[in-house]
């Protein structure tokens, strides 16, 4: 057995398996959780404090970043390594890590790319920003429960990625639900369907490298999509969706960002310059 001792505060659906992963791993593990029904079968301490105090490297994993706050608060976490892997804003994280800071402890913020049941499977990965020491010091345990990717000193940063990757995936989920309900409109199966869309959006992938260059370069007069191609096309695809009974705001959204480029006369540009029309708000 290592002499590591880690704490987890937290034993929902991802602390338990965070727990248990480093359990497995012959850590002496001290776990607390607010309601005291979900801590059978691990060491388990009546405070906070006392969980905090036998923890060499202490992961929190709550519902928000306000119950972490309500966690920690009071406790003396002196010395300590804290690793926050609940989901919130990168603001939320720089707070936290300031309060940690002035508390006397290192903190670094993490991003989970898993569900439960793969932590501690290669499926798993999770992004960290925030205190070097603690990611030099504790990478190795960390890497116990996923692939560990370091963003840097900012403490906000993993949670900024975060939210990006977010909503990109919901955007697709929100796009491929769109198709399953248009496909299921003109008597097609979604499961007919699922392998076109996947085989086209492959394809496509290289786009968006692409449109990254273009955005960071903040030119965009080398593609081959112009804003002009894709607003009549984005028109087409509504009245199409409108005509199915399947209409979508998101695809009206979309073409709103389009149109502000155009009428500012950027339509022979690329596609990627409807990012600009965010940042009028
Ligand atoms: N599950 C996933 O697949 C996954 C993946 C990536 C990221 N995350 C993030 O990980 C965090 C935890 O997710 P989860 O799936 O473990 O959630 P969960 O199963 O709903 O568990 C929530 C945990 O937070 C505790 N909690 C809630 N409010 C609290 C408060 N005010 N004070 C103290 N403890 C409080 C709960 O305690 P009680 O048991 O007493 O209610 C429970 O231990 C979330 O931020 C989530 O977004 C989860």
């Amino acid at each position: 057995m290592t002499s590591e001792a880690i704490t987890v505060l937290g034993l929902g659906n991802l602390g338990r398996a965070l727990a248990e992963t480093f359990v497995r791993a012959g850590h002496p593990v001290t776990v607390w959780n607010r309601s005291a029904a979900k801590t059978p079968g691990f060491s388990a301490a009546a405070t906070v404090a006392e969980a905090v105090a036998l923890g060499d490297l202490v992961v929190v994993a709550v519902l928000d970043n306000r119950a972490a706050q309500q966690v920690l608060s009071g406790v003396d976490v002196r010395g300590k390594a804290l690793v926050n892997l609940t989901s919130g804003t990168p603001g939320e994280a720089r707070e936290l890590a300031r309060w940690a800071y002035e508390n006397g402890a290192e903190y670094l913020h993490g991003a989970v790319y898993a569900v439960p049941q793969t932590i501690g499977t290669a499926e798993s990965s999770i992004n960290y920003s925030g205190s070097p020491l603690v990611h030099e010091r504790w990478q190795n345990v960390l890497a116990l429960l996923g692939k560990v990717t370091f963003l840097g000193e900012d403490a906000g940063r993993a949670s900024g990625y975060d939210a990006a990757i977010l909503s990109g995936m919901y955007g697709l989920l929100g796009g491929f639900l769109h198709a399953a309900a248009l496909a299921r409109a003109g008597g097609i199966k979604a499961a007919d369907l699922t392998p076109m869309l996947l085989s086209w959006l492959t394809d496509m992938q290289p786009a968006l490298h692409t449109f990254a260059e273009e955005i960071d370069s903040g030119s965009y007069t080398g593609g081959e999509s112009s804003l002009a191609m894709n607003q009549s096309g984005l028109a087409l695809l509504i009245r199409a969706t409108e005509a199915q009974g399947v209409p979508f705001g998101a695809l009206s959204e979309l073409k709103a960002l389009v149109d502000q480029q155009v009428l500012d006369g950027r339509g022979e540009e690329s596609l990627a310059r409807a990012v600009e029309s965010f940042a009028r708000g």
